[in-house]
């Protein structure tokens, strides 16, 4: 496709994806494991040998977010957590990290589980103090998380990279490629969690990478692992993803419009003590944010509301509209009472974290404005 089309034409048309064998305008499924070869045993298509390496609608789904992070290339993965882990597993005995604090617990977790067991050594560093932490130490790798969840610290990944002469590996789930392309403010690897908005309909499990230079050594490694390693998504997630991605730039636009309205409204609310989100001007990193995302602040906001886990949990209960369930980025709103799934963490037992979606924002008002009395 044209490398001037913008976000909405590049995810409508699907970076240009058609079935040409039938004339369809969408992507045929292909399941197929395996591909023919001729009687002189020369593939039919030399790209199409085995999905564990690629298959077209991979390739496909590939394409649409590469065009979309302005990416050299990109990869998708069957998790978010297996994009991450792909990353860290580049990393020999003896290196050492920077990861920000306060990120999505199951990161943080597997991280220092990985690290002790390789004798990497681990730095784990809150947003406000990765510059200083970049310029005090050497590092092989640094890792933030920008909107993190579900504390939605904006980190300014520009500042970031200047800093620091280490990969930096961003995570913008929260962000979507829609409202931030790291790449483009400094980033040498992006990452998303595709399960979440870029897939956001809560029915594909995916994650994905994206880098600024393909013949980096870091970039060849993960390239060679998933492919021997089998850390490959299946043809039809990424056939289904492909398909979503269409309305990406959409419903990015309504949810963050809804997110930002619901944030707005809850701030005010006399049963609510704060919100975080980085569209509110009161939000700490909201500055960062107005600079870094574009067209909005993303579907994720956290509450704490007066009281103590008893009242939390009280009104998370008492929501109609929003379900109750983990996870973000889908098209239907859903409320997590992140203390209980990680008490040990330090989160508020007040904190309600929650993922806004597509719904009437009057509803959604109104479902929080029943469920506080
Ligand atoms: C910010 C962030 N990164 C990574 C992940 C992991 O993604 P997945 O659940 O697709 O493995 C999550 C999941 O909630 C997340 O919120």
């Amino acid at each position: 496709m044209d490398k001037s089309l913008k976000p909405a034409t590049i995810a409508a048309h699907a970076a240009g994806a058609i079935d040409p064998q039938s004339g369809g305008v969408v992507p045929a499924l292909q399941p197929s494991t395996t591909y023919l070869r001729d009687e002189n045993y020369a593939p039919l298509r030399p790209d199409n040998i085995y999905s564990r390496a690629d298959s077209d609608n991979l390739r496909q789904a590939e394409e649409v977010l590469r065009a979309l992070e302005g990416a050299a290339e990109t990869m998708l993965f069957p998790s978010g957590m297996a994009a991450i882990s792909a990353v860290f597993r580049t990393l020999p005995n003896g290196s050492r990290v920077i990861v920000q604090s306060g990120i999505y617990w199951g990161t943080t977790a597997w991280v220092r589980d990985f690290c002790a067991r390789r004798e990497i050594a681990l730095l784990e560093v809150d947003a406000e103090d990765l510059i200083t932490a970049c310029q005090s130490g050497k590092a092989d790798l640094v890792f933030i998380e920008t909107p993190s969840n579900p504390w939605l610290k904006t980190v300014d990944i520009q500042a970031v990279a200047n800093a620091s002469d280490a990969v930096l590996v961003v995570d913008a789930t929260a962000a979507t490629p829609i409202l931030t392309r790291a790449l483009d403010h400094g980033a040498d690897i992006v990452m998303h969690s595709a399960t979440k908005g870029i897939n956001g309909h809560s029915d594909v499990l995916a994650g994905v990478l994206s880098t600024r230079n393909n013949e980096a050594d870091i970039w060849e490694m993960i390239r060679a692992d998933r492919k021997m390693a089998g850390a490959i998504l299946g043809s039809f997630e990424a056939w289904m993803l492909t398909r979503a991605m269409r309305t990406l730039p959409l419903r990015v636009e309504r949810m963050s419009q809804n997110a930002q309205g619901l944030s707005e409204h809850l701030l005010a609310h006399d049963a609510v003590d704060d919100v975080f989100y980085p569209g509110l001007p009161s939000h700490a990193g909201h500055e960062t944010a107005v600079r870094q995302m574009t067209g909005g602040f993303g579907s994720l906001l956290s509450v704490l509301v007066k009281g103590d886990k008893k009242k939390a949990l009280n009104v998370v209960g008492k929501l109609q509209v929003f379900l109750r369930a983990t996870s973000l980025g889908g098209v239907e709103s859903l409320v997590e009472h992140r203390h209980t799934i990680e008490p040990h963490t330090g989160i508020p037992e007040n904190l309600i974290r929650v993922s806004v979606g597509i719904e009437d924002i009057n509803d959604l008002i109104a479902d929080w404005d029943q469920a506080l009395v």
